[in-house]
């Protein structure tokens, strides 16, 4: 969330380096250009950033995950293995492929549970997408061991968690690809917008042809005569919003830092109030620190934990009553209500036709999400605000734990 918080000079430098040219799509027009190309910049610093080979910027992290998809030759009749904790993109992306979301339950670390993934494989599972939620990981390693045996594919969902990481390694660089969003209330904003990141050369190359009607970006001829190897869809980012890119990756590092330095109080008092639990990190895990989870004893201690902290002030999310971020709420998912008023070309709204969705499919992540609580971590907080929450929570903590 801190990106929209921190928004001046840098961004307007960018952006009129950009105005000055007048060219705001992404390819071509070298003379009028004068060797500004904003969107690649942000796509070479921000593979760097994330210690990635490869990144091709998008028009969004739905856009990304779709893009990925693509290039991971996921399609008609495959099953991908997500998590039922997410935000919907998640699920909109592999409908929007062809493929059949098959959700999967989460653990204490609010991300996907390795052991239910695992269950969860048939012999139509082609890809895996571990979502890391609120900027924490997940315990991607054992997920990757997992899907490497049977040969299935890794996306990482990275919407969420942009600069965070297991073991030094930043998330989204664990799997063949991952997925990032720019969205206005990501970690670092270009209003829209969204990146896929790979090793793979071949992967990348299929992403940025998608992501551009198929188009080889061939650099010996014109865009006109450009080759097209399959048909895409255009999913591209454009100058503007790669300099607003830019400016904000210059800043993640102290935004994640700011976040955790207004974090800290707040985590110590919640570490230190007996019935709270916090939100389990994987070994070697790096938090972004864009919100604090912990959970309560059970379902009626968080509601009322959370009812009494909103008297004072202060404001803690309810993820099972959430109706963005919990399949058992998306009621038109349920019911597998596409746009499409005919079978779908693919087949079928949802592929594969016999697949169930509903409210009650996933106990685990039900009986979790049931006792969690979420604080989201604003970038401006000063120290007034921080004593007042920590306030909040210490006699919240008295009178209802
Ligand atoms: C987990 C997750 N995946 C994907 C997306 C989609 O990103 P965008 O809003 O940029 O399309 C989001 C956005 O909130 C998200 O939270």
């Amino acid at each position: 969330m801190p990106g929209h918080e921190w928004m001046g000079e840098l961004e307007k430098e960018q952006i009129g380096e950009v105005l000055e040219t007048g060219v705001l799509f992404r390819y071509e027009f070298e003379t009028e250009r004068k060797g500004v190309y904003k969107v690649r910049e942000f796509e070479e610093k921000f593979a760097r950033y994330n210690g990635a080979v490869y990144a091709h910027a998008v028009s969004s992290g739905s856009a990304a995950l779709r893009v990925a998809l693509a290039a991971l030759d996921v399609g008609h009749g495959d099953e991908v293995v997500t998590q039922g904790f997410t935000f919907i993109a998640t699920y909109e992306a592999i409908i929007e492929a062809g493929a059949v979301p098959v959700p999967a339950e989460i653990d204490d670390t609010l991300n996907m549970d390795p052991a239910d993934f695992e269950k969860k494989i048939t012999d139509r599972t082609k890809a895996v997408i571990p979502v890391h939620m609120l900027g924490s990981p997940a315990r991607i390693q054992e997920i990757i061991e997992i899907a490497r045996k049977r040969n299935i594919k890794i996306l990482e969902d990275t919407a969420q968690a942009v600069g965070a990481a297991v073991g030094g390694k930043k998330l989204g660089t664990w799997g063949d690809m991952g997925a990032y969003s720019f969205d206005f209330y990501k970690t670092i904003t270009t209003g829209e917008g969204g990146m896929v990141v790979t090793n793979d050369r071949d992967l990348y190359i299929r992403a940025s042809e998608y992501a551009d009607h198929g188009h080889d970006h061939n650099p010996n001829v014109g865009r006109a005569l450009e080759g097209r190897n399959f048909l895409g869809f255009n999913y591209r980012m454009m100058e503007l919003q790669g300099a607003l890119g830019v400016a904000q990756l210059s800043k993640v590092d102290e935004m994640i830092l700011r976040q955790k330095q207004n974090q800290s109080m707040i985590r110590e008092t919640l570490e230190s109030i007996d019935g709270i639990t916090m939100r389990a990190l994987p070994e070697d895990g790096k938090d972004s620190y864009t919100h604090i989870c912990f959970y309560l004893p059970d379902a009626e201690k968080a509601l009322a934990f959370q009812k009494r902290l909103a008297q004072d002030g202060v404001n803690a999310v309810y993820f099972k009553n959430n109706f963005w971020h919990y399949l058992a709420n998306w009621q038109h998912f349920i019911e597998k209500k596409t746009a499409w008023t005919h079978p779908h070309p693919l087949g079928g709204p949802i592929s594969g036709g016999d697949i169930r969705y509903s409210s009650e499919m996933l106990p685990k992540t039900d009986a979790l999400l049931a006792r969690a609580l979420v604080m989201p971590v604003p970038l401006q907080m000063d120290e007034e605000r921080i004593r007042q929450m920590v306030m909040a929570l210490q006699s919240t903590a008295e009178e209802v734990l």
